[in-house]
Parts: structure tokens; C-alpha cells; sequence
């Protein structure tokens, strides 16, 4: 869908969906400070639809998304998502009931996971100050080891087999490598990390590779390096400083995000982008944590991985201002030492929002 334009301003039409968890705490805490912003800034606007499908919904229906849900949603801007998961649904059914199904009908083949250390927040890496710690993680979306392909058989007897099978085509490979040469170009350090395991996966994790050094030569201002996943783990940990653009499997890059976002400080502040780079389908912005069930209803819940993913989808639909007006007040609030259990403070997840709305209301008169 294009933004409409109303009273001279854009309007961009928002899909949320809470779902699951702190989902909806964070969800609402995202739109109330994205709300601040339109009303302080007064250059767009936003409009969004609430759509409830969660693990409540499945419970009571069969189904996270209801028949012709996805052709409603396409016809949004972008999706704004909270987490799904319920204590008693398996995670694989949520995951690939709504997650998955929108991330995957929609091609949102690059997954963005930006990182770093915000000033007034800490890493738990000695020495590691804010500035050292600055990546963005390029997640392959669409395929690999999460490409949904394999069964099993002879079900609950002692013979039985079941296989999960990566998938790497090339086509999907180049595409996912030349998104994060893009990424790592518009970056001022132009540093490339590609991670692989090809010294064991030998065949998918080859062609990985060969395509890498392929579409490198695209990009003669872009310097690469090859780290196996194992030893990246070390690397992150013992030389933050040494990395900056990453691009990784489906699997290695989910699991390398969550140990960067702990090295950060918290899985409570780190965004991510479900892009589909060819612009046909919406994409999806959700911080990366899940439902957090040891902590919904507490009010305790991290939102700044929501606000941080806010101001990622404003950069996507192009309100690159906003965006940037946005995180530096979120990042003013770190550095006021507001802040959630997680990081070390008392903050509840309301007085963190009611801090960035002030922060963002100040703008008004800047
Ligand atoms: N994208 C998603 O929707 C998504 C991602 C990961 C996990 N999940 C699902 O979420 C459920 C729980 O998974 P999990 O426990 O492995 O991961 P999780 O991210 O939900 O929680 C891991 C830990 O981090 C803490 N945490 C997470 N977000 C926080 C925040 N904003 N503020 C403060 N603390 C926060 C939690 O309290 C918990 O101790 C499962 O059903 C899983 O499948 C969904």
C-alpha cells in the first residue's frame, strides 16, 4: 500500500499485533511514545490497525491467522509485532502459526539486528565501553536450517527418524549476501563479516561461501572476513571492537543476535527488522526477546527494544528524521540512568515510556 497523504502530511498505515506475553505491554508502550512523536513532530502520521491474533486466538479458533488474514495485512506499510509463544502451545506451532507465516509469505528474506551499547547502559564485557560495541547483524530470513523442510516417521516407536533439512539456494544466498554488502557499504567502518561453518557443513555452508566471495567482488570498497560460528562467539566476546557488519545463517544469526544483545546489556533493548528489500509485502518490525512469561503482567518489561524497533520501521518508510529524533531520546533516558530491572535500574516499563514521551515532547520546542 503507498502512504496516503492527508492535510499535507503522510500517513502510514501500521498493522500491530501484540500477541503473546509482555507482547502487548510493549506493543502499547511502542505505540503511546510513536503517538508522541507524530503529535510533536507534525511532519507524518501514523494510523495503525489492531490485530489480535495470538495464542488465545489458536486456543479459541484453530488458528493464529484467520482465513484471508494475510491478504488484509499486505495491504499495510509495515507490521509493528510484539512475541509470540504461550506456556501451553508448543513453540513450534506458534512460531510457524504467525511468525513464520507472515515473515515467510511475505519474503522478508533479511532480517536486520542492529547492537550497541546506549550511553547510561553497561556491558557485561569488562572494558567495554560505549562506541566499542557497534553491529549490525544481517540474519538470513527465509531458509537455511528454519527453511521448514524434513518429517519424521515411525512416530514414538524406538526407530523412529526425523530430519531437519537446511536448505541453501543459491538464489536465496546471493540475495540475503548482497543485502548485507549493501549494509556493511553504508556503514563508515565498510567491514563485513560472514560467518559459515563450511569447514563441517559441507555442502550448504560451501555454496555459502562461494556466493559470498562472488558478490564480494560487487563490492570492491567493502572489506570481508570469514569467521566459523564457533570462534565468532569467542571474537564477539574478546573483540567487540574488531566486528561491525555481520551476515549470518537463519540459525547461526538468531543465536549470534541474542548473545549480542547480552553483550550490549540486555535482550530487553535490541530491535529487529523482517525486510522484504523488493518492497512488494510489508515488512515487520519486533524486538527480538519472546513472550517473557516470568515477567508478563509485572510491568517490568524492558520497552526500549520496542522503541528501538519503532525507530528502525520509521527509517524503512523513509522518515529518516523521526527516526534518528526518536533513539536519541530513548538513548537520553538510558543515560538518565531510567531504566528496567534488566539493565541494572528499578524503572518500571510505564515511567521508562512516560520518560521518552517527556524527552520526545521536548523536541516541540528544539
Ligand atoms: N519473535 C518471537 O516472537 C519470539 C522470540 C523468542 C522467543 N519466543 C517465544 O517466547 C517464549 C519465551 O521464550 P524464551 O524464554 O526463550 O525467551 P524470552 O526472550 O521470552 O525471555 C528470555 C529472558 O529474557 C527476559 N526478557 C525478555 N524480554 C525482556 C524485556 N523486554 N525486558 C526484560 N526482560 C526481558 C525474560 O524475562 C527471560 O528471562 C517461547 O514461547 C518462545 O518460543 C518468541
Amino acid at each position: 500500500m503507498s502512504p496516503s497523504v492527508a492535510s499535507g502530511n503522510r500517513t502510514y498505515s501500521i498493522a500491530s499485533i501484540p500477541a503473546d506475553g509482555i507482547g502487548p505491554e510493549v506493543i502499547s508502550a511502542g505505540i503511546t511514545v510513536l503517538s508522541a512523536l507524530t503529535e510533536t513532530l507534525k511532519t507524518f502520521n501514523l494510523d495503525f490497525t489492531n490485530y489480535d491474533w495470538s495464542s488465545e486466538t489458536y486456543k479459541k479458533t484453530g488458528k493464529y491467522i484467520p482465513d484471508g488474514g494475510l491478504e488484509d495485512l499486505k495491504k499495510h506499510d509495515a507490521i509493528f509485532f510484539g512475541a509470540v509463544g504461550a506456556p501451553d502451545v508448543p513453540d513450534h506451532i506458534s512460531l510457524w502459526g504467525l511468525r513464520l507465516a507472515i515473515c515467510q509469505t511475505f519474503q522478508q528474506y533479511a532480517n536486520v539486528r542492529p547492537t550497541r551499547v546506549f550511553r547510561g547502559t553497561e556491558s557485561p564485557l569488562r572494558n567495554c565501553k560505549h562506541g566499542d560495541l557497534d553491529w549490525v547483524i544481517v540474519r538470513e530470513n527465509s531458509e537455511g536450517e528454519y527453511a521448514g523442510q524434513g518429517g519424521r516417521s515411525h512416530i514414538g516407536k524406538p526407530w523412529e527418524v526425523a530430519t531437519e533439512v537446511a536448505i541453501f539456494s543459491r538464489h536465496g544466498v546471493e540475495r540475503i549476501m548482497r543485502f548485507a554488502f549493501e549494509t556493511a557499504q553504508k556503514r563508515p567502518r565498510k567491514l563485513l563479516t560472514v560467518v559459515t561453518k563450511s569447514n563441517a557443513q559441507r555442502n550448504g555452508l560451501v555454496l555459502w561461501d562461494e556466493v559470498a566471495q562472488a558478490v564480494a567482488k560487487e563490492f570492491p570498497d567493502v572489506t570481508m572476513d570469514k569467521m566459523l560460528v564457533d570462534a565468532m562467539t569467542t571474537r564477539m566476546v574478546l573483540k567487540p571492537e574488531s566486528l561491525d557488519t555481520i551476515v549470518a545463517t537463519n540459525l547461526h544469526a538468531d543465536i549470534l543476535s541474542d548473545l549480542a544483545a547480552s553483550l550490549a546489556g540486555s535482550i530487553g533493548i535490541a530491535p529487529t527488522s523482517n525486510l522484504d528489500p523488493t518492497r512488494e509485502y510489508p515488512s515487520m518490525f519486533e524486538p527480538i526477546h519472546g513472550s517473557a512469561f516470568d515477567i508478563t503482567g509485572m510491568g517490568i518489561s524492558n520497552p526500549v527494544a520496542t522503541f528501538w524497533t519503532a525507530a528502525e520501521m520509521l527509517a524503512w518508510l523513509g522518515e529518516a528524521d523521526a527516526s534518528k529524533k526518536l533513539l536519541d531520546c530513548v538513548e537520553a533516558v538510558c543515560e538518565r540512568g531510567i531504566l528496567t530491572r534488566d539493565l541494572g535500574g528499578q524503572a518500571t516499563t510505564v515511567q521508562v515510556t512516560e520518560a521518552v514521551v517527556a524527552e520526545i515532547q521536548k523536541l516541540a520546542t528544539q
